[in-house]
């Protein structure tokens, strides 16, 4: 979850003391903190809240005027929101505290004191709704420029505080600027506080987060009059099979997928694809392996040294998987490069693929106060903390994953099967991020005069396909410096 710029009420430290905590003395009465017990569940937040009290936080069991910063875990803002509304009559407009991530509790525990809620967080946040709310309403232009103003912010390597600090910064428009100007004036951006509140916004960024719903779909159902997804749910919409999968695991696909967790999947489809080709080799891709520590699915490449051995492999593998009733819902498609006449306007590539939901089963949550993962408790679950989940089945409960007691959580997983001559390019293209792909597939067009995709570069000033082993020679190929994922993030 993301942190959403709200106004911090800053409370009389003195006040803030009164009827606190029995363990330990309260050494930083100003942040007031409150744990949703919800996806954290009341045993672990027993123990957090334990432990922060003994570093001296204050934190409240109810929510309260002096809590300033709630803290939740697997949650969304806007789920955390209602959650409020409904459990403490707290309205959303008049709420004043921050809404905060385990993340930032996790490492104020580790710095020993609540860590400041910087600026350029919430500036940063402020940039990336405006940019939600240009794809929403598919303005390209705009979405780019406040992506790459989001994306400038976060590359500072300092506090913002006035705006001198952003003179010479480049991919800064005038109305990125103003919002930044807003902000730092008063603390909030009136366009950014009414969209938040817009029906249209909320709808479409609830509708859009829908695994199988784009921007037009979403449009068309708020314009139909539907709001929530449980009037989805019980409308007579023809779903596709990818959106009633969405909607069937919508609670466990919102939830952002661990590093730790994708490592297990890698772990899954090794096992399964060494089944059928022994030496073919696994890469993870896609943001984690920009170095990111969540993300909203699991990428990954497989490929064979001797080209053509990877040819079927991939429906071998997922029929396999799904009679173990390791997945929950598949688009498996195969390979079509050979069928790919007009390659210039193709955003897609076109390698065997499975866009898929995996069950994957649930570890034992053990997160250190320091906040380092839970590998130690890996090791003692059966197979290498994976026990593979049932069988699927065919349930056609509406809110599979919102069930109780669950021991598995659907995580959206992509598999792409490379030949292994075009191997440099897909992982390329497959790293991401989307914004540096852009990019890059531009920075190649209008100065190298090559054509750049995920399976190839092709120089139109020679007529040749450019060969690359590696993604080094990629860059060399486009006359840049190599850039390494970790650096790839914008
Ligand atoms: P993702 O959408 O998975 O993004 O695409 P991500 O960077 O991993 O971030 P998360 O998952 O939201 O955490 C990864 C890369 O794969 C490319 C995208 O362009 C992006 O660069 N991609 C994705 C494709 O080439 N084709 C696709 O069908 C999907
Ligand atoms: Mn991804």
């Amino acid at each position: 979850m993301a942190l959403v710029p709200r106004k911090k009420k800053r409370k009389d430290p003195a006040l803030s003391l009164v009827g606190d905590s029995p363990v330990g003395a309260v050494k930083f009465g100003e942040a007031g903190i409150f744990l949703v017990e919800r996806r954290m569940g009341s045993s672990r937040r027993s123990f957090l809240t334990e432990l922060a009290r003994k570093k001296g936080f204050r934190v409240e069991e109810q929510m309260s005027e002096s809590v300033t910063h709630v803290v939740s875990e697997n949650n969304s803002g806007d789920e955390v929101l209602e959650l409020l509304e409904k459990q403490n009559g707290i309205c959303r407009t008049e709420f004043k505290a921050a809404l905060v991530d385990i993340t930032w509790f996790t490492e104020s525990m580790g710095a020993g004191k609540p860590l400041q809620l910087e600026n350029r967080h919430r500036l940063q946040d402020a940039l990336k709704i405006l940019a939600e709310n240009a794809e929403l309403s598919e303005n390209e232009g705009r979405y780019l420029a406040f992506t790459r103003a989001s994306s400038v912010l976060k590359s500072l390597p300092y506090n913002v505080t006035k705006m001198d600090d952003l003179k010479g910064i480049p991919n800064l428009g005038d109305h990125s600027r103003k919002v930044i100007e807003e902000i730092l004036e008063g603390g909030t951006c009136n366009e950014v506080q009414n969209l938040i509140q817009n029906e249209r916004y909320q709808t479409l960024m609830k509708f859009t987060s829908i695994f199988g719903v784009g921007v037009k779909t979403a449009d068309k159902w708020f314009r139909e009059g539907l709001r929530t997804l449980n009037e989805l749910r019980a409308s007579k919409i023809k779903f596709t099979k990818q959106q009633e999968a969405g909607l069937l695991y919508y609670e466990d696909l919102i939830l952002p997928v661990t590093k730790v967790e994708a490592d297990l999947i890698q772990q899954i489809i090794e096992e399964a694809v060494h089944r059928f080709l022994p030496s073919a080799v696994i890469t993870l891709t896609g943001g984690f392996r920009r170095g990111k520590e969540y993300g909203h699915d699991v990428d990954f490449l497989i490929t064979h040294r001797e080209e053509g051995r990877e040819e079927g492999l991939i429906s071998k593998v997922i029929s396999w998987m799904t009679a173990q009733g390791i997945i929950l819902y598949d688009d498996t498609m195969d390979n079509s490069y050979h069928k790919w006449k007009n390659k210039e306007s193709e955003i897609f590539d076109r390698f065997a693929k499975c866009f898929s939901i995996f069950k994957l089963q649930k570890m034992v949550h053990n997160l250190e106060p320091s906040g380092t993962c839970s590998h130690g408790s890996l090791a003692t679950n059966e197979t290498r903390g994976i026990r593979l989940a049932g069988h699927a089945g065919s349930s056609q409960h509406l809110t599979a994953s919102a069930a109780k007691d669950k021991d598995w959580k659907a995580v959206r997983v992509d598999l792409v099967v490379v030949p292994f001559g075009q191997y440099a390019y897909a992982l390329l293209g497959w790293t991401g991020s989307r914004l540096f792909e852009r990019d890059l597939r531009r920075y190649a067009k209008h100065f190298g005069h090559m054509m750049l995709n995920s399976h190839s570069l092709f120089d139109n000033k020679q007529n040749k396909f450019l060969l690359a082993a590696t993604e080094e020679e990629i860059f060399a190929h486009l006359g840049l410096d190599y850039i390494p994922p970790q650096e790839r993030n914008a």
